[in-house]
Parts: C-alpha cells; sequence; structure tokens
C-alpha cells in the first residue's frame, strides 16, 4: 500500500482528504504543525484518527520558526506590497520541510494537501517539497476530487461518519499563526465593503481602543530583538505579549488587493500586531544605524526578498544569498526604539543606539553646530557639474 503524509489541519476539507486519500488507495498519515495557531490539538488528532488515519505527528516548530524564518523575513524587512508581513507565506516552506522529513522517515513516496488549485499555498508546499526532495509525489486532492461545494464535503463527511464540526459557521477562510493571522473569502469579496468587526480575531477597532496612549520599548541586538521595556524576552514570548499589547490598541490590522502568484487579484486582511510593532521598531533602528546607500540598497532588497517569500522560493539560491547581504547590514543594528500605540497607529517615541550615525553636533541648528558650511558651496558646484548645459 502506498504511504501519503497529510498536512492536516483538522478542518473540513482535509477530513475529507483523508478518508477521499484511503479510498484511492493510500495509507494516510497526518501530519500538523504548531506554528503558534493557538489550538487544542487532542481533538484535532482524534478526528484524524476517527476519519481513517493510521498515524499522526504533531510537532511543535515554534522555535524554528521564530528563529529560521521570523527573524531573517525581520531583519530583511519582507513585507509583500507594503501592507501583508508574509504570516501564512512564511509558515509554508517549514511546514513542508517536515512533510519530507516525515515522508523519509515513514518511507512514504506521496505528499499531500488541502489547498485549493487557486491560492498561493499549493505552490509554496508543493515547490518546497521539489526543491528539499524531488522523488517524493504530490496528490493535492482539492484540485481533482469530485465536491463542488462546502455542502457536497459535509454530505460526503456525514455519509463515511467522518467527525466534522459542522456547528461551526464557517463565514471566512482563516489561516493563523504566530507572526499573523490572514483572513479571507464571504464579505471580504466584496470590494466596496469595509470589513466587518467580526472578521477580526484579534485586534479591536481602533474606535473602541483604549482613550489613552501605550507606550513599548523593544532593544535589539544585532537586529534580532532581546528585550520587552528593559527586560530580557525570549523572542517568542515578546511576539505572543506584543500581539496581545498591539491588539488590544487596534494595531496591525490591514486590508490588501493582492496579486497572487496564479494570476488574479484577490483580497484578503491581516492582523499582524506583534509583527507590525517589530518591523516599525527594527526599521526605525536601520534609520539610526545604517548609512544612506546601504539603507536605500536594502529596502530594494526588502522588495524582493519579499517577493521570494510569498512566491514559495524560501529555499531558492536568491534568497539565501540575499539572505547573506541582510545579515552583514545587521551587524551595526542595535539599540532601543519607543514606540507609541494610539487607537491604531504605531509610530516612533524615542531612539537611541550606540552605534547611531546621527551627530546632533552636525545637524542642530543650535549654538553647538560644528558643521562648516562654508564647505557646502564647493559642494554644490561639483555636484552641478555634469549637468551644467
Ligand atoms: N494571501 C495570503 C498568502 O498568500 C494568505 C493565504 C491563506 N489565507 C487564508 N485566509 N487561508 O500568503
Amino acid at each position: 500500500m502506498k504511504k501519503v503524509v497529510l498536512a492536516y489541519s483538522g478542518g473540513l476539507d482535509t477530513s475529507c482528504a483523508i478518508k477521499w486519500l484511503k479510498d484511492k488507495g493510500y495509507e494516510v498519515i497526518c501530519f500538523i504543525a504548531d506554528l503558534g495557531q493557538g489550538e487544542n490539538f487532542e481533538p484535532v488528532e482524534a478526528r484524524a484518527l476517527a476519519a481513517g488515519a493510521t498515524k499522526v505527528y504533531i510537532k511543535d516548530l515554534q522555535d524554528e520558526f521564530v528563529n529560521d524564518f521570523i527573524v531573517p523575513a525581520l531583519k530583511a524587512g519582507a513585507v509583500y506590497e507594503s501592507k501583508y508581513f508574509l504570516a501564512t507565506a512564511l509558515g509554508r516552506p517549514l511546514i513542508a520541510k517536515y512533510l519530507v522529513e516525515v515522508a523519509h522517515k515513514e518511507k512514504a513516496q506521496v505528499i499531500s494537501h488541502g489547498c485549493t488549485g487557486k491560492g498561493n499555498d499549493q505552490v509554496r508546499l508543493e515547490v518546497t517539497s521539489g526543491i528539499l526532495d524531488p522523488s517524493l509525489e504530490i496528490v493535492a486532492p482539492l484540485r481533482i476530487w469530485e465536491f463542488k461545494s462546502r455542502e457536497e464535503e459535509i454530505e460526503y463527511a456525514k455519509k463515511h461518519s467522518i467527525p466534522i464540526d459542522v456547528t461551526k459557521k464557517k463565514v471566512y477562510s482563516i489561516d493563523r499563526n504566530l507572526w499573523g493571522i490572514s483572513i479571507e473569502a464571504g464579505i471580504l469579496e466584496d470590494l466596496e465593503t469595509e470589513p466587518p468587526e467580526d472578521a477580526y480575531l484579534i485586534t479591536q477597532s481602533p474606535e473602541k481602543s483604549p482613550e489613552k496612549p501605550k507606550y513599548v520599548e523593544v532593544s535589539f541586538v544585532k537586529g534580532v530583538p532581546v528585550k520587552l521595556d528593559g527586560k530580557s524576552l525570549d523572542l517568542k514570548n515578546m511576539i505572543d505579549k506584543l500581539n496581545v499589547i498591539g491588539g488590544e490598541y487596534g494595531v496591525g490590522r490591514s486590508d490588501l488587493v493582492e496579486n497572487r502568484l496564479v494570476g488574479i487579484k484577490s483580497r484578503e486582511i491581516y492582523e499582524a500586531p506583534a509583527a507590525t510593532i517589530l518591523g516599525m521598531a527594527h526599521k526605525e533602528l536601520e534609520a539610526l544605524t545604517l548609512d544612506r546607500e546601504t539603507a536605500h540598497f536594502k529596502d530594494s532588497v526588502s522588495l524582493k526578498y519579499a517577493e521570494l517569500i510569498y512566491y514559495g522560493l524560501w529555499y531558492s539560491p536568491l534568497r539565501e544569498a540575499l539572505e547573506c547581504f541582510v545579515e552583514s547590514t545587521q551587524e551595526r543594528v542595535t539599540g532601543t526604539i519607543k514606540l507609541k500605540l494610539f487607537k491604531g497607529v504605531c509610530s516612533p517615541a524615542g531612539r537611541k543606539s550606540p552605534n547611531s550615525l546621527y551627530k546632533k553636533e552636525l545637524s542642530t541648528y543650535g549654538k553647538d553646530d560644528t558643521f562648516d558650511q562654508k564647505l557646502a558651496e564647493g559642494f554644490i558646484k561639483l555636484w552641478a557639474l555634469p549637468y551644467k548645459r
């Protein structure tokens, strides 16, 4: 019997996929990755077994997610189309890495997932698996099975006693991890409509957020956040904490019509309070510590880096080469940034760094000015020289 390792979420699609794969003659092994989605995995595991899986792997990948994916993306300043901190996109290569690992352990020849044929995630999982082990086959049930609607899947699940939670009326499609939440479908497909409050899970509406601002201080060493409000904190816990604090102040929402890999535009909303706060703090610190040319060049690298993550090309030579560039820029990125959180807005409120390139004696308009203004005249002449007609 051919073995398949299925990326299992516990939802209707992947639960039906277990039974569907079994009927196609596969032995189904489920893999569940804990990326900080805050779920209780016990009922999920029970559901997988009840649906017909022979084995269920549950792996806590949060630390690896933080250290090997979130930190490099934060250092790189990777944000897709200016608004998306890439939480979902960053999680996929890690999940795929472990699907491949479990496949090797179980001597399975096939990998499977519950992604549809219209999304980015199928690409990310399959490209990664193909890079890590090209000999593995892929079966994507949702691209080929006969069900045309959610109702038909529910029918199928009922007929085959696949335990599903149909009481939960599914209004949106949600993907959640430590770095953020992606929410789409339902009313969000209507571009003329503001996202309803019930679409958001962890952020309060700015209108309802506290009337007084909150200040947080993040300290970095070489581009990595190490302290919150002066206290050393493990980054995973810092992210958890900032998601709560930022969420309370309505920080980290974004609403994006994005360009998908498969050629369509789609509307998705995101909640990423910690990513927003840490991303801004990191950018502010770079503004203080990087020289102009490095900073400007790095902006173009950020753009490409975000595209590569979005495109499923985490394990690509270019992403790895860019990581080396980014890493060398982070040597100087040490210091502390104070931020103000208020009514959905996160803004800088204080900056300091031992590597600061800001020299007050040069920029001041006060009496301590040491800038030699006479030099400017010659500089301007030479600067304009190539353009003299
Ligand atoms: N659009 C985002 C991406 O491609 C998120 C995809 C998953 N979204 C979801 N709501 N299930 O990375």
